[in-house]
């Protein structure tokens, strides 16, 4: 096959995942990107080095052909895709039965990455119809694993992992914002604030990870008795914050599976 990767859609999804790959050195000219907004096309292509088709036909005669439009965009694809070709697809809520209703030969993957493709830092969970064989899904992971661990998981998870990996880099997002608002309304520079809240972001996430215990033996090790911790975490407790992400994460997966059933 011509190109080993092309993309239909290249919008910010799509740019993370060819940042992702040029980041570990991926030979640019084996990846072709299509989109209806040939401007933006244009724009991607001189900013990574990659092909840039004029007819979305071109993607086609690749190895993998990942699907990045927006879900509701999905139907608009108007494009025969070889057998021999292996669909991925990064679409939320579109299951791999309405996928296969439109390519019924296919091997088909479907992926839920988030934005930190971009850094190579997101996990890939992804999970694929029987006519995936272990070739494919070699090749699959092969590239994929350029951005992060890759696990395979059933269908039924990949609602709450769109929750979870999908929208979850906006969640922690928004919990820096307050994290840094907090710490300006207590006299900080905005700048400063924003800064030292990254920091402990990244260090505390780092440091759970390298020695691989639990956020819970972390917490308890760094709140001494009467402490600033253990008060601070008073008011967490009170507010019923646990609750809320509780609530944040069954309502972005009721969400996941609206999308899917309409
Ligand atoms: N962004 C995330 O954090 C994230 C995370 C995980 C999964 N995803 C999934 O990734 C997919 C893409 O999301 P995104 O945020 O990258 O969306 P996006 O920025 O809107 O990019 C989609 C691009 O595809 C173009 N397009 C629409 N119909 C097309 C067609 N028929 N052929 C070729 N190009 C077409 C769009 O053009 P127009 O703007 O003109 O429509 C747009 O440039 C979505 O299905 C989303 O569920 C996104």
């Amino acid at each position: 096959m011509k190109y080993k990767i092309g993309l239909i859609g290249l919008g910010n999804m799509a740019s993370a995942l060819i940042e992702g790959w040029v980041n570990c050195k991926r030979d640019s000219s084996d990846i072709i990107g299509f989109d209806i907004k040939q401007d933006r096309a244009k724009l991607i292509g001189e900013r990574f080095g990659i092909n840039i088709g004029s007819d979305i036909q071109e993607t086609v005669g690749s190895e993998l052909v990942i699907l990045a439009v927006k879900p509701q965009d999905f139907t608009s694809i108007k494009v025969d895709i070889p057998k021999e070709t292996t669909i991925v697809s990064i679409m939320a809520g579109i299951p791999i039965k309405k996928l296969e209703e439109v390519f019924p030969n296919n091997p088909i993957i479907r992926v839920m990455p988030n934005l930190l493709c971009g850094i190579n830092k997101s996990f890939i969970p992804f999970t694929c119809n029987d006519k995936v064989d272990k070739t494919r899904k070699e090749m699959f992971i092969l590239w994929f694993s350029d951005f992060g661990e890759v696990t395979e998981v059933k269908e039924s998870l990949m609602n709450v992992m769109t929750a979870i990996n999908g929208s979850g880099p906006g969640f922690v997002a928004y919990l820096i914002e307050a994290f840094s608002e907090a710490s300006v309304f207590e006299g900080l520079p905005y700048e400063v604030a924003l800064k030292l809240t990254l920091s402990i972001f990244e260090g505390t996430s780092a440091f759970l990870r390298k020695n691989n215990i639990s956020p819970n033996s972390f917490r308890l090790n760094v709140t001494s008795p009467g402490g600033t911790t253990s008060r601070g975490i008073w008011a967490l407790e009170k507010s019923g914050i646990k609750g809320t992400i509780y609530d944040m994460l069954r309502l972005s997966s009721e969400r996941a599976r609206e999308l899917e059933n309409s």
